[in-house]
């Protein structure tokens, strides 16, 4: 038996002063046993008192009814040996020597058959009337239920928190002002920052639309929930995911609106492919275009050879009349005076025939017209020669015009004298399309392997019905027009086996587009023959 129990005076518990001297050598020994059997003060708790070396002194029923050990069997053993942990236990009495106190330290206490018993210690040291601390005073209470219960809820926790993170989707909690409360592994991820970064920063922030974010944070509080809201998340090195949001707000247990849940999907593949057919539809699109243009030249080339054919033989048979009245015309006119009369109708039939004349050289051009004789040239320079040629019409007629040529332009092959014939026809129109003057801008660059050559009037357009007669052989909307330089152009350029295109606006003005491919030789006709 401990010295201490030798020294226990009758105040260590504070009914002690009023104990009658009968009991003094009882409550010396056992004080606890003494106090439950005497005064029926049984504590359900475990009660233990013990020195300073951590030997028992004495225990109550509760005690002995953990441990499933007598009284006799517990005192003057150590007050460690009934814990599954004796260490911890040694530690945490010898603390309470140090501090005098220790609070809430939890204990796992052995008991009778296995039966383990998880306890939570408050104990202090008790002094003598000197104050010279005699012992320690611990009470343990039964916290195996709570803990169980404790341990069933994190356990729920847990089951929570892994099936959040488990979810591929990045989820995100936040609160009111749309700072983030948390975030699962899936965020993570996404955004390349740690949870801790993440964690107390605005929601708002990882998208590159950050007021577009706030809004769709806002949003939820505002209606409940928001669906498909789409966001592209910023991710690290400055990758993009495109989400879509779910989000609805989520309440405590006393239904109070705690913040708002949001799950992300990342549809950046399946965004990604809706691009990706898009652009197949309008590859699609273009291909259908195409085919159509091919086919409607098609049938343009055919009703040209036709109409060619009856020109050719139409052209054939009036040259030699018309030979015939304009040397018969020229004899007349020699034979009267030139005061005449009729002088003045002479000189009407000379024009019409010259007029006539120079037409059959555009029928001629365009029924038969010569292979082109390919050379290695300049397209600028045959731009500036054709204007050269144009330059009195041009400042005749108050034409201001602007040349945009791309200096860098790669030499290519071409016909110099079909080319410029060509340049003339377009450029001619354009001056007959602005009898009161107007703005030419001819331009050349480099697109797709292609020489471009842009013609651009100011002047009075064209309705869409003229635009697609337009390259017809005849079609003219002129009085002295012949309708054959277009048509011819177009001859010239499918030689070359470029292309002219036309955009026009009545009104407004028309921009002809002649396309040269920069990679044909020169004796690519003579191959394919
Ligand atoms: N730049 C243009 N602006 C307006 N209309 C044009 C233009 N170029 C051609 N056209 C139209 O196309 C028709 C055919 O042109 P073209 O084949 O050169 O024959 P022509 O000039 O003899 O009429 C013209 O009569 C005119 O109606
Ligand atoms: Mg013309």
């Amino acid at each position: 038996m401990s010295e201490f129990v030798e020294m226990l005076p009758a105040n260590t518990v504070s009914t002690g002063s009023r104990l009658g001297i009968q009991y003094m050598d009882k409550l010396k020994k056992l004080p606890l046993q003494y106090i439950e059997t005497k005064f029926q003060l049984i504590s359900l708790d475990p009660l233990v008192l013990f020195d300073h070396k951590g030997i028992i002194l004495d225990v109550n029923e509760a005690t002995v009814k953990t441990t499933g050990r007598s009284r006799k069997e517990l005192t003057g053993t150590l007050f460690a040996d009934n814990f599954t942990d004796p260490a911890r236990a040694h530690n945490g009495a010898m603390l309470v020597f140090e501090t005098g106190e220790v609070r809430d330290y939890e204990l796992v206490m052995k008991g009778s058959k296995g039966v383990e018993t998880i306890v939570s210690y408050n104990a202090s040291v008790y002094k003598d009337q000197e104050g010279e601390v005699l012992g320690a005073f611990a009470a343990a209470r039964d916290i195996t239920e709570r803990r169980h219960a404790e341990d069933e809820i994190q356990n729920l926790q847990h089951y929570n928190r892994g099936l959040i993170e488990a979810s591929l989707d990045p989820l995100v909690t936040f609160d009111r002002k749309g700072i983030i409360l948390d975030v699962n592994e899936a965020t993570v991820k996404a955004t390349g920052r740690s949870r801790k970064e993440l964690i107390g920063t605005p929601f708002a922030d990882y998208f590159t639309d950050p007021a577009r974010a706030h809004k769709g944070a806002m949003l939820v509080f505002e209606t409940g929930e928001v669906r498909d809201y789409e966001l592209v998340m910023k991710g690290s090195k400055g990758a993009e995911t495109i989400v879509s949001y779910n989000a609805s707000l989520y309440k405590d247990q006393k239904g109070i609106v705690v913040g708002v849940f949001a799950a992300a999907r990342d549809i950046t593949a399946l965004k990604r492919s809706q691009a990706e057919l898009l652009r197949e539809r309008d590859k699609v699109k273009e291909s259908m275009r195409k085919l159509v243009e091919m086919q409607e030249r098609l049938v343009r080339s055919e009703r040209f050879a036709a109409i060619g054919e009856a020109a050719s033989y139409l052209s054939h048979e009036i040259k030699n009349p018309l030979m015939v009245i304009g040397g018969l015309a020229a004899q007349v006119e020699r034979a009267i005076s030139t005061h005449h009369a009729e002088c003045r109708k002479l000189e009407i039939v000379r024009g019409e025939i010259k007029r006539l004349e120079s037409m059959l050289m555009d029928v001629r051009d365009f029924t038969r017209p010569s292979k082109p004789q390919k050379e290695l040239l300049d397209m600028n320079s045959a731009i500036e020669k054709t204007l050269a040629l144009m330059e009195n019409d041009l400042t005749a007629r108050g034409i201001n015009c602007e040349k945009l040529l791309d200096r860098r332009l790669p030499l290519l092959f071409f016909d110099p004298e079909q080319i410029k014939q060509v340049l003339i026809n377009l450029t001619k129109n354009a001056v007959e399309a602005m009898p009161d003057g107007g703005r030419l801008v001819i331009s050349s660059g480099l697109e797709n392997e292609h020489v471009i050559v842009s013609i651009t009037d100011s002047g009075i357009g064209m309705s869409p019905e003229a635009t697609r007669k337009m390259f017809d052989p005849f079609f003219t909307t002129k009085k002295r027009g012949t309708g054959l330089g277009l048509a011819v152009s177009c001859k010239i350029m499918e030689d070359h086996e470029g292309e002219i295109s036309v955009q026009s606006k009545e009104g407004k003005g028309t921009t002809v587009r002649v396309l040269l491919p920069i990679n044909t030789g020169p004796n690519q006709d003579a191959q394919l023959e």
